[in-house]
């Protein structure tokens, strides 16, 4: 998708600074009448959310919000999350995760409510403005404060900053790697939210699980967690040290000896 397809409008005359503000740091027009827009992103009270005005199957606005219910569903859970287990293994310690594919944070930020501190790198810059904005909130709410702590979000291609953390040596424990799948998911919600994501990745800047996984095997020191679908083959014929497999996903395990 082009950026010119993509407009940022106010809810409100009080948010218009904001939106204006966003649209120069984005390169985004401001959304006007006499312009049809695939992709519209709103400032409002509520913070900031993308929806797809044209299409009524992806009515309602798609937002970073760690304190809707299905979020702190998860983070009531977590320690029964596949993706802890996975991540932390059976010790007690928590480890410091880098994030690759931070898309809009679920998964990060139930790594940080168990404990671990979280890096997230997202490479594209409407969703880490999503997610910038999610965890500004998370930070000012009494139940998510703590957790959005354990948090930092990084703009950029995880390849060049796996490589520049490499260089400078600078620990990266596991690296986390949620690539983007053409199969679909069940939950709608879900869905709603790929939809968003994967519109906004363009030829340009195709999902390159393959590259990701061979820089995340040189840069982490303890192991890379790859998130797929349950019955996908194993990413680039690369056969992880043990997988945890749900009904839907699986976690591929890599573990690195260093
Ligand atoms: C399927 S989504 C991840 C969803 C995320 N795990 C969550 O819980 O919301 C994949 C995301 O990874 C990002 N991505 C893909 N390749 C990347 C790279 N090389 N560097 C940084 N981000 C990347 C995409 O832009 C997309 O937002």
């Amino acid at each position: 998708m082009n950026l010119s397809d993509i407009g940022v409008r106010a809810e409100t005359e009080q948010q218009q600074g904001a939106a204006r503000q966003l649209a120069a740091e984005l390169g985004l027009a401001m959304a006007r009448p006499d312009k049809r827009f695939q992709l519209l992103l709103t400032c409002s009270a509520k913070g900031l959310a993308v929806c797809k005005p044209d299409d009524p199957n992806m009515g309602g606005l798609v937002r970073v919000d760690f304190s809707s219910n299905t979020s702190s569903h998860r983070l009531k859970q977590q320690k029964q999350e596949m993706i802890v287990r996975a991540v932390a293994g059976k010790g007690r310690t928590r480890p410091k995760v880098l994030d690759a594919t931070g898309g809009l944070g679920r998964d990060a930020f139930i790594l940080a409510a168990a404990g671990c501190r979280v890096t997230i790198v997202e490479r594209l810059p409407i969703v880490a403005a999503l997610l910038g904005d999610g965890l500004q909130r998370a930070l000012h709410h009494p139940v998510t404060e703590s957790i959005a702590e354990r948090i930092d979000l990084i703009e950029g291609d995880s390849v060049c900053i796996l490589r520049e953390m490499q260089e400078r040596g600078r620990e990266i424990e596991v690296v986390y790697l949620d690539p983007m799948f053409p199969l679909s998911r069940k939950s709608a919600r879900v869905k709603k939210e790929l939809q968003v994501l994967q519109m906004l990745t363009t030829e340009d800047n195709p999902d390159d699980g393959g590259q990701l996984l061979q820089s995340a095997l040189a840069a982490a020191s303890k192991r890379v967690v790859l998130k797929r679908p349950s019955k996908a083959p194993y990413l680039a014929d690369h056969t992880p040290d043990f997988s945890l497999t749900g009904k839907t996903i699986r976690f591929d395990v890599y573990l690195v000896q260093k």
